[in-house]
């Protein structure tokens, strides 16, 4: 090999491993291990896993190429990226509809992942003081109702989460975190292998009995909302449908490959969910816990392990560091899009705009954090406000702009030029084309029908 082939396969490799951190940092996070869990145990298990794993590549993967792909042709943030991706394809302008939705949702998102990333900073600090020593259920269970009644004290830890939020966005440092996170990550892989393990070993009959919950086919238990839930899961977990990958795709080289980078992604994400389902179920199980427990699940089954295994104390210390880190990595790609926008559009600096957006966020978390004690009867259409936003995200906005970005890729943008920058041969290219114009919006739309029925 010449020095300059090897130079140019050097900045290849770095900068394709650079985009894939941030990408990964994006996508893995509280969805993973606080969210998917706690959705398979309320949705009945396999049905909806199963069906989240096929949207995850079926529907999920191709959306992330076209978010990647028309951001690489946009070079800017979503919004006007979509304005001018769909001008010199020569569309209307209104589909900068898709981007401004896109923020929206990633503004509201925020909101709550702030509180929930709360609740993993804090986590830290428990698990550290040795709380959970030779926990049962009952007792980590107790731990958790009284550290959500605690307002004040939730209310700090939102505060520190989003002030942190806030710091690595402002300063622009996120560059330092992913690098953080090069090792973090790692980490918080091999954590949840130890913890796998470790309850495939204390709670022998309950792992089979998690593992047939999680994978034997139980095709009775899907319905219109089980369905409708993984597809916005999907979405979700990817960080897609709200122009975040749009963004990060505008940084990307034209040299790589963006549906094997895609692959990897998708892999990463879906892997780091499974292992976290595998290593909560068994707990579930073997300790007589309710799996549609809800949002705390995680913290209600991980300190059991953390409490009674050998170096329980360090690892589950370790262990909320590592989740904290990862949410902190989708937090500020959460954050971006908002303080983008605010720049452009106002008169506001870098800094003034990311405070701007903060504090606004922040507080409409305040609302979210009560909904888990003294708001706990706000309701509206029967939800209280945290299930409010996470519906009005997951299931509409994210749907809805992933629909508008598919339609968008397969039927507005040239297809020869798709054929190209995807390097497909001839049938690749056939299955593509049948795939985002055809399958995925149909699929889409029929499932935003039928989710919406009100049987479900
Ligand atoms: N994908 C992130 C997670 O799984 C959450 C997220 C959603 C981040 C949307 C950015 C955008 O935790």
């Amino acid at each position: 090999m010449t020095t300059s082939t090897m130079k140019k396969s050097h900045s290849q490799w770095s900068s394709r491993m650079g985009f894939m951190l941030a990408a990964a940092g994006s996508a893995v996070g509280l969805g993973n291990i606080w969210k998917f869990p706690y959705m398979a145990g309320e949705m009945g298990g396999s049905a909806f896993v199963l069906t989240y794993l096929i949207f995850m590549f079926v529907i999920g993967l191709p959306i992330l190429v076209m978010e990647w792909l028309i951001g690489r042709r946009g070079q800017k943030n979503p919004i006007h990226t979509m304005e001018d991706v769909a001008a010199s394809e020569g569309r209307s302008r209104s589909w900068r509809w898709v981007g401004i939705i896109g923020v929206l949702g990633s503004f509201l998102i925020l909101s709550f992942y702030s509180v929930i990333g709360g609740w993993a900073t804090d986590y830290i600090f428990l698990a550290g003081k040795g709380v959970f020593l030779n926990a049962n259920g009952e007792i980590t269970g107790q731990i958790f109702t009284d550290f959500l009644g605690n307002v004040n004290h939730l209310l700090t830890w939102h505060t520190v989460f989003m002030a942190a939020t806030a710091f690595i966005v402002a300063m622009g440092v996120g560059a330092g975190l992913e690098r953080a996170c090069k090792v973090m990550m790692p980490g918080l892989g091999i954590l949840l292998l130890i913890l796998v393990a470790y309850a495939a070993y204390v709670s022998g009959p309950a792992f089979g009995e998690s593992f047939k919950f999680l994978f034997t086919p139980n095709w009775s238990a899907i319905n219109g909302t089980a369905v409708l839930a993984a597809l916005g899961h999907a979405f979700f977990s990817l960080s897609l449908g709200m122009g975040i990958m749009m963004a990060y795709g505008s940084y990307l080289g034209k040299d790589v490959n963006l549906l094997s980078t895609a692959r990897t992604v998708v892999i990463l994400d879906v892997l780091v969910a499974m292992l976290s389902g595998l290593a909560i179920f068994p707990l579930v199980f073997a300790n007589g816990l309710q799996p549609g427990s809800g949002p705390g699940l995680i913290f209600v089954t991980l300190p059991i392990a953390f409490g009674n295994m050998a170096g329980g104390t360090i690892l589950g210390v370790l262990f909320f560091i590592f989740l904290t880190f990862a949410a902190l990595t989708s937090s500020i790609s959460l954050l971006e899009p908002t303080v983008e926008l605010l720049e452009e559009k106002t008169p506001l600096g870098r800094k003034a705009a990311t405070i701007v957006s903060s504090v606004i966020i922040w507080a409409l978390g305040i609302a979210c954090l009560l909904a888990f004690n003294e708001w706990a009867d706000v309701k509206l259409f029967n939800k209280n406000i945290f299930d409010l936003l996470d519906y009005l995200t997951s299931k509409i906005m994210l749907p809805v702009t992933g629909l508008g970005t598919i339609l968008f890729g397969g039927w507005m943008m040239k297809q020869t030029l798709i054929k190209q920058e995807l390097n497909l041969s001839p049938t690749w290219f056939t299955v593509w084309t049948f795939l985002t114009r055809f399958i995925i919006p149909i699929a889409v739309i029929l499932i935003l029908v039928y989710g919406f029925m009100p049987e479900n």
